[in-house]
């Protein structure tokens, strides 16, 4: 391997109000390797590549590139240095296509070349890296394992040398990472150097040369591949904090039996949602949750599981077919209906839907709670001690890193604000819930934590619509399993005829 170090990051500090989000941290990769960048959330880890991509100006420390010090004050300096990055959330403009990104805010003067020349070469591109996206389709539609896609053939198109990707895993199935690791390896041989963010320590023993790891904003160590192993990476990773460590990485669970309710919590009959040049829709989907039941959807990212998602919560959406829900149908009732039918929904992108981000994280504990009469003083008032107590008490059961409850929540890291998404769902008793990959982007312990919440709510006669992307967490806690691939429900399997190969070949439609 080539020892050449292309970047190094010197005594870097990062505070951020009363938080130290990095502490004298020192960090050097060299020339074509996958540098891991492990660590749970809060660590530091998005506010450190944020540094080195000139989003953010550290209180303290040099960087280095290619052995010369460089200033970076913007990402403008950061990628004419040749360094590209794909954020946790994506940063493409919705309205414009894949092309009209891509071009879009390129240092040199690409815009006056000939656009068709250029749609060539990006799809080219693309191509090499065996990436498939529609290049003229507005991407607002596109789910989010394309964009990332498209944002990474941007990062390459305007001269990265090194490409960072921030949890680029999150919303990919794992069919997709292989893809993704394939695809990096090619860049690698090219010469690119990559650092690939995340927390999930598998992850970093299938893709990466060797990993640092963060924790609370100091850097632990760092493991060159042959020292890597479950254990060293664990340990590392949370010291102290006792953490179960089994095969798979994966959180244990008991799911003890339950007896399930006679008549169906919901009823799915027959759905149609129209398909369109991005998605496949739903084809005639039908199927029946019960109570104290948890039934998951495995699908990959795009064949319908979004749609499916949003049909339980804006009906108007179905084309035909019905949903029934503790027997009514909620047939064309606008959301805020739905809600009212004892309806829970956590949605897969938690960032545009699921917060105000001004707002304290005490606002946004409250949001959809406000009417209950729990949180209300005479009736009228808002009652913001018992919302307080509330918001309290989810930082400290979901471990939110935060100095407390009245910082604006976008000022959290992207894990953190999850897990106050999630913890808001389970203020109150659920009798039905729908959730989107509620799990995604958050550490093992909390994960483990949302386990347990879902088969809390199941063990008590709740039913659970758990479409998720990880099919390895699916089989470790559905009841049954139903597959969606194109649109179209292609089977369901129960607990004791889960096979991770059956179920995943019906995923890619074998
Ligand atoms: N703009 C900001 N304002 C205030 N605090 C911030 C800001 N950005 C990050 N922080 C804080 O700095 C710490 C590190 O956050 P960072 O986003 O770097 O963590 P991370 O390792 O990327 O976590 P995650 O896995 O959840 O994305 C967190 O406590 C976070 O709340
Ligand atoms: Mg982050």
């Amino acid at each position: 391997m080539n020892k050449e170090i292309f970047v190094e990051l010197k005594n870097v500090r990062k505070v951020f109000g009363e938080v130290v989000a990095l502490d004298n941290v020192n960090f050097s990769v060299r020339k074509g390797e996958i540098r891991g960048l492990l660590g749970e959330n809060g660590a530091g880890k998005s506010t450190l590549m944020n540094i080195l991509y000139g989003l953010y100006r550290p209180d303290k420390g040099q960087i280095f590139i290619e052995g010369k010090e460089v200033k970076i004050r913007s990402p403008f300096d950061s990628i004419k240095l040749g360094i590209g990055m794909v954020h946790q959330v994506s940063t493409l403009v919705p309205e414009f296509t894949a092309v009209e990104n891509i071009i879009l805010g390129t240092p040199e003067d690409k815009l006056t070349l000939p656009l068709r020349k250029e749609s060539n070469r990006i799809e080219k591109m693309a191509e090499e890296l065996g990436f498939e996206f529609p290049l003229n389709v507005k991407v607002r539609e596109l789910p989010a394992g394309i964009k990332q896609k498209i944002e990474i053939v941007r990062a390459l198109y305007r001269g990265a040398k090194l490409l960072i990707l921030d949890e680029p895993t999150t919303s990919l199935v794992e069919s997709e990472f292989q893809q993704l690791l394939k695809s990096l390896k090619m860049l690698v041989k090219k010469g690119v150097t990559v650092i690939f963010i995340t927390h999930k320590i598998r992850e970093v023993m299938e893709a990466c040369d060797s990993v640092t790891v963060l924790r609370r904003g100091k850097v632990q160590g760092t493991l060159e591949r042959k020292e890597m192993s479950k254990e060293s990476l664990v340990k590392l990773m949370f010291m102290e904090k006792e953490i179960k460590v089994n095969e798979s990485a994966l959180p244990k669970v008991e799911l003890p039996e339950v007896e399930k309710s006679k008549e169906p919590v919901c009823i799915i009959k027959n759905i149609e949602v129209e398909a369109s040049e991005k998605t496949p829709g739903l084809k005639n989907v039908s199927f029946e949750v019960h109570g104290g039941e948890i039934f998951g959807i495995a699908s990959v990212s795009g064949n319908g599981e979004k749609e499916l998602a949003e049909a339980m919560i804006k009906p108007s959406i179905l084309k035909s077919g019905d949903i029934i829900i503790n027997g009514e149908s909620i047939k064309g009732l606008p959301t805020l209906n739905v809600f009212s039918k004892g309806v829970f929904y956590t949605p897969e992108d938690r960032i545009k839907e699921g917060i105000l981000p001004d707002g304290s994280i005490k606002e946004n504990v409250l949001l959809g709670h406000h009417a209950e009469e729990r949180f209300l003083k005479r009736n009228i008032f808002i009652d913001w001690e018992e919302v307080r107590k509330a918001s309290e008490m989810v930082v400290k059961d979901y471990n939110v890193f935060t100095p407390n409850v009245e910082i604006a929540i976008r000022k959290l890291s992207g894990g953190n604000i999850q897990k106050v998404i999630i913890g808001r769902a389970f203020v109150n008793p659920i009798d039905f819930l729908v959730t989107h990959n509620p799990t995604s982007g958050l550490d093992i312990s909390t994960v483990e934590f949302i386990f347990e919440k879902l088969v809390e709510i199941r063990n008590k006669g709740g039913a659970i619509l758990w479409i998720n992307e990880d099919l390895d967490e699916l089989m470790i806690l559905s009841d049954r399993i139903g597959v969606i691939h194109k649109g179209e429900l292609k089977g369901i399997f129960n607990r004791d005829e889960f096979d991770k190969y059956k179920i995943g070949l019906l995923m890619i439609g074998g």
